[in-house]
């Protein structure tokens, strides 16, 4: 156990401050440290053994079954741990890396009952970020690293938010202020002839493929499922229980949500309709992915009643918000049928 969880901010030139020196003698004893990334914080610890492996799992309340990725400072380190490097990896990682992609390739055999979970893929990545990137060069090792909150919690995109998941779990937490992407990486799987998206996120499909100049197989559920563990659980979510109302419902509706809600106490909003367009409400903005989860936290810790979140296009970058949206829903509106169905129960 570690009583108290230290929270260490790190300055703009993280080579030469004490708390990723602090940082990286920590991860050498095997011991586990939050940090932040572009896209969200992480929670890392040696990729290479297994009883860091299966502390990061406790750490989290992890489903055993769900891989870890791997994060790299430099894409020619993938060779450690990819038993063979895919034709695209170089142009992929020319393209996006240091960056929010994360790309699943065959793994040597050693790290297959590590990180893989028995899997014979691995995922890795090279953050975008100088204080993650510092850090895994001054450890030396590459890190294993999930977001940094409790399973089936929206992931942190602050220091203040690994805390609060966090505290008396692990010794450390690198402050590098709020995440910049705010979701997290898009997952590629380059194991079949043609990449697969299994997560999407801020990097899309059409990004990848204008890189490739060739397709890209965006994951129907059932294979992303297969594929990826971690699509499988309920995810992202506050508390409360949250309403996401998809772009097509009308203000009309909106606002009789609210005052139905509102009969049971406290409503947070998360989305972009004029203030006052509803009384009874605590809101909360954001603009897509960067301030999803912190939206989402903020109006939790009001201990609401409910959380109404603006759904977006599933198009292009709203595809990954409304990924995460959907898997944090208890109710889910397309339409105003849907939700005058809802209302009339
Ligand atoms: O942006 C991110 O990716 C953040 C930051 C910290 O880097 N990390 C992150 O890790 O989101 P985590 O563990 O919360 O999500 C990793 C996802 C899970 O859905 C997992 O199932 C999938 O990647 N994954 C990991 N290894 C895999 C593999 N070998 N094959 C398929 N999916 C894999
Ligand atoms: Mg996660």
């Amino acid at each position: 156990m570690n009583p108290s969880t230290r929270i260490m901010k790190v300055s703009d030139s993280p080579s030469e401050d004490p708390a990723l020196a602090e940082a990286a003698r920590l991860l050498r004893d095997g011991e586990l440290v939050a940090f932040p990334t572009e896209t969200v914080y992480g929670l890392g610890g040696d990729a290479g053994r297994l009883d860091v492996i299966e502390k990061i799992f406790a750490a989290k309340n992890r489903p055993s079954d769900n891989p870890l990725i791997i994060h790299l400072d430099h894409w020619e380190r993938v060779s450690t741990y990819a038993s063979h490097t895919p034709e695209l990896l170089p142009i992929l990682s020319r393209a996006f890396w240091p960056g929010p992609l994360t790309v699943v390739v065959e793994a040597k055999p050693e790290i297959r009952n590590t990180v893989g979970r028995g899997l014979n893929t691995v995922a890795v990545r090279v953050p975008n970020h100088p204080i993650a990137r510092e850090l895994i060069r001054l450890a030396g090792m590459g890190l294993a690293a999930p977001s940094a909150n409790i399973s089936g919690r929206p992931s942190p995109t602050t220091a203040q938010h690994v805390f609060q998941d966090m505290n008396g779990r692990i010794p450390l937490i690198l402050d590098g202020g709020p995440c910049q992407v705010g979701i997290e990486s898009t997952v590629l799987d380059l194991t079949e002839q043609q990449p697969i998206i299994l997560r999407p996120g801020m990097i899309t499909g059409s990004d990848i493929e204008a890189v490739l100049g060739a397709p890209v197989t965006r994951a129907r559920k059932s294979e992303a499922l297969r594929r990826s563990p971690g699509t499988r659980y309920r995810h992202y979510s506050p508390n409360a229980p949250v309403y996401v109302i998809g772009p097509e419902i009308s203000m009309a509706l909106f606002k009789k949500l609210v005052q139905r809600l509102a009969m049971d106490g406290e409503v947070g909003y998360l989305g972009s309709r004029p203030p006052g367009a509803c009384t009874h409400l605590h809101a909360a903005s954001y603009q897509l992915a960067n301030r999803l989860y912190a939206g989402l936290r903020e109006l939790d810790e009001r201990q609401p009643c409910g959380i109404v979140v603006d759904g977006l296009r599933e198009e292009e970058a709203g595809l990954s918000v409304m990924d995460r949206l959907k898997k944090a829903a208890t109710h889910y509106f397309i339409s105003d049928a849907d939700m005058d169905a809802f209302l009339s129960q």
